[in-house]
């Protein structure tokens, strides 16, 4: 298990993700703001280079589990993105998130997005976590603005691998820079007395709920 937060476990991918991965990748509604659905055998690819991006980064998008069912509710993570054309604000790292639309509207994008947010901020040691998305897609715009993420105020951009006159080619970018993740007092005292007493005890990092002004989370990680 990687991280923690009030009703989700986000942790690495296991066989039994596959089908409700291909699930949600293939329903129309869930990509509407994407070029298209994936098959079955996209999904799996997309899977597989998640997985391997975790292991050779340590980060790449996870699978949400709800803890009180073990049910799928989808994915969420960070990754630095890897377009053949680069994007305006490359090099960077972004946060980004998808679900069943069964899982839309219960706040679960927004939790495990503050959670990633501190994974990404306190344990990778990030400064910056960028999100964008296609203009028209406002619930994951919603969501930058519900973990705290500002507006790149005239920083809207064509994305480079969209086509010319595609309704989803104009894109909006968010982002947060550490100082704004660690600028609430309480969560620099608990992460630090986080830190300090899980390598006292050589146990996992665990963050209180309290810690962080923008929502709840705990972090596991391995404290050596
Ligand atoms: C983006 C996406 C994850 C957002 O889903 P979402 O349900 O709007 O966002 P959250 O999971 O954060 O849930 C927030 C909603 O749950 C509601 N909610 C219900 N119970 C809640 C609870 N216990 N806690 C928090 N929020 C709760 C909130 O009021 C909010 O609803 P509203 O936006 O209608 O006001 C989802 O729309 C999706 O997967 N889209 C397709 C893929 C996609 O476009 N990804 C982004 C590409 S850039």
């Amino acid at each position: 298990m990687l991280l923690e937060s009030e009703r989700l476990i986000i942790r690495d991918w296991n066989d039994s993700d596959l089908r409700p991965s291909r699930n949600m990748n293939a329903d129309p509604h869930v990509m509407r703001y994407f070029p298209s659905v994936l098959s079955s055998a996209e999904s799996d690819a997309f899977v597989e280079r998640c997985k391997s991006k975790i292991g050779r980064d340590g980060f790449s998008l996870f699978p949400l589990e709800l803890k009180e069912s073990g049910k799928f509710k989808g994915t969420a993570g960070l990754s630095p993105p890897d377009y053949e054309k680069p994007l305006p604000f490359e090099p960077c790292v972004e946060i980004g998130w998808r679900s069943p639309v069964s899982s839309w509207r219960k706040g679960y994008g927004s939790e495990a997005a503050r959670a990633l947010l501190g994974f990404g901020f306190e344990t990778l040691g990030l400064d910056e976590i960028v999100s964008f998305t296609a203009t028209l897609n406002k619930r994951s715009a919603r969501v930058m603005e519900r973990i705290g993420l500002a507006r790149y105020h005239d920083s809207d951009f064509m994305h480079p691998m969209i086509a010319e006159g595609d309704s989803l080619r104009p894109h909006i970018p968010y982002r947060m820079q550490r100082a704004t993740w660690c600028q609430s007092a309480p969560c620099r005292i608990h992460v630090k007395q986080a830190y300090t007493s899980a390598i006292q005890e050589r146990s996992p990092v665990r963050i209180p709920s309290e810690s962080f002004s923008f929502g709840t989370s705990t972090i596991e990680s391995d404290a050596e």
